[in-house]
């Protein structure tokens, strides 16, 4: 039996405390698997490492209450109040192996030690807990929108870049670097540019350690997904697709920063092209909306072409609970990168992600047909 601990960047925030309640409400038997994919038939005889198994444990660079913080989660209405005092001395285990995370200053000295040191809470948390392999899971706020610097090209270059003041890496860098210099596969559920760096791709090769990103699809993008690949099997030409996000909570106070909501415009832009096979005209936009708490709304509006050029139109309302969304992707992102065989970029994953590593279909059926056979073989 493999044991699998979790490591959370972001470990205080809503998408990652949600996580942990949730595993602690699967292990006491309080809730069904429902939103966990790792829960469907398809995943039952792989022998995955169980939900009720893992531990927690991450990095964060504010400090709170986790009381506070499953109260506000109840209040928000993600889970019940009753579940969340039930599961709080799990929450209460997972806050005591939270440690304090990187923050990247202008003019701040070498990143060497901040790398040294995340490696060091990595390998004292697998080794406390007697864990067969640690996965890292980037689940911190959206990073600014960073511009590719020459140190990117290469893991020569960019170690050689750590021991240089001045030249500041974001701090999602720097957990991916720890992560693969320790051994530990690494998934970024973000859209920050910064563990997708080329360096960091060789690395991961080099270590032979498996990683798999970018950004959860579980919003509009997955319905982005399925419906696009639709219009591709009827024939029928897109002509246009405008998409306007309302985000409340956390993520949408960060991305209310345009540098933040332009990491994120580009993520989500990317899959109507590729399933689509053509760009088309209108584009995402993102506005916070600090009264919709936890809850996101997506308005879409597809302008398309059908026979004889008759012009027709879709629009789909989306309503979402963000990390009731995204909490159960967490868990089966874990379960699923812990077995990976090998090394280097896992693109069978991006059934999971807005921007997926590597390549792969981008259309949601073909991708989940695609995990599952990856599953089966990775289970062998
Ligand atoms: N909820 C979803 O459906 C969804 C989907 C796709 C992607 N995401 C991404 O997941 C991430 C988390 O979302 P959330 O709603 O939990 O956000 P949140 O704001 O509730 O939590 C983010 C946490 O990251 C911490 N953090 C910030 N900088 C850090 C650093 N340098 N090191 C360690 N921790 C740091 C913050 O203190 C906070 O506790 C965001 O980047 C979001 O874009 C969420």
């Amino acid at each position: 039996m493999t044991r699998v601990g979790v490591w959370l960047v972001g470990a205080r925030g809503s998408v990652a405390t949600t996580a942990v309640v949730g595993t602690a409400a699967v292990r006491a038997g309080l809730v069904e698997q429902t939103g966990l994919v790792t829960g469907l038939p398809e995943f039952a005889e792989l022998g995955l490492p169980e939900v009720a198994d893992l531990v927690f444990g991450g990095h964060d660079v504010v400090a709170s209450d986790p009381r506070k913080r499953v109260e506000l989660l109840a209040d928000a209405g993600v889970l019940p109040a009753e579940l969340g005092r039930a599961v709080a001395d799990d929450v209460a285990a997972a806050e005591a192996e939270v440690r304090d995370g990187v923050e990247v200053r202008d003019g701040g000295g070498p990143q060497r030690a901040d790398v040294e040191r995340i490696s060091h809470d990595l390998d004292d948390f697998r080794s406390r807990h007697g864990l067969d392999t640690v996965v890292v899971v980037n689940v911190a706020a959206t990073e600014p929108h960073r511009e590719p610097a020459p140190t990117d090209a290469s893991w020569a270059l960019l170690s050689a870049a750590l021991d240089l003041p001045g030249t500041p890496l974001p701090a999602s860098s720097l957990y991916a670097c720890a992560a693969l210099l320790t051994g530990c596969p690494f998934v970024d559920f973000t859209p920050s540019s910064g563990a997708r760096l080329p360096a960091l791709a060789e690395l991961a090769v080099d270590r032979g350690v498996a990683h798999a990103g970018s950004d959860g699809k579980t919003g509009e993008t997955l319905v982005k997904s399925v419906l696009a690949a639709m219009f591709v099997r009827r024939a029928l030409r897109v002509r246009s697709w405008s998409g306007t996000n309302l985000l409340g909570g956390g993520d949408g106070a960060a991305l209310a920063e345009p540098g933040r909501a332009a990491a994120k415009a580009a993520s989500k832009a990317r899959v109507l092209t590729d399933v689509l096979g053509h760009p088309v005209d209108g584009g995402v936009h993102i506005h916070h909306v600090a009264d919709l708490g936890q809850w996101k709304t997506a308005w879409d509006h597809i302008g398309f072409e059908g026979f004889l050029g008759t012009r027709m139109s879709l629009q789909f309302t989306w309503q979402g609970c963000d990390s009731a969304l995204a909490a159960p992707l967490v868990l089966d992102l874990a379960r699923l990168i812990a077995i990976a065989p090998t090394g280097g970029p896992v693109p069978e994953l991006g059934f999971f992600f807005k921007d997926p590593v590597g390549t792969g279909p981008a259309d949601l059926a073909s991708q989940f047909d695609a995990l599952v056979a990856w599953a089966r073989a990775a289970a062998r």
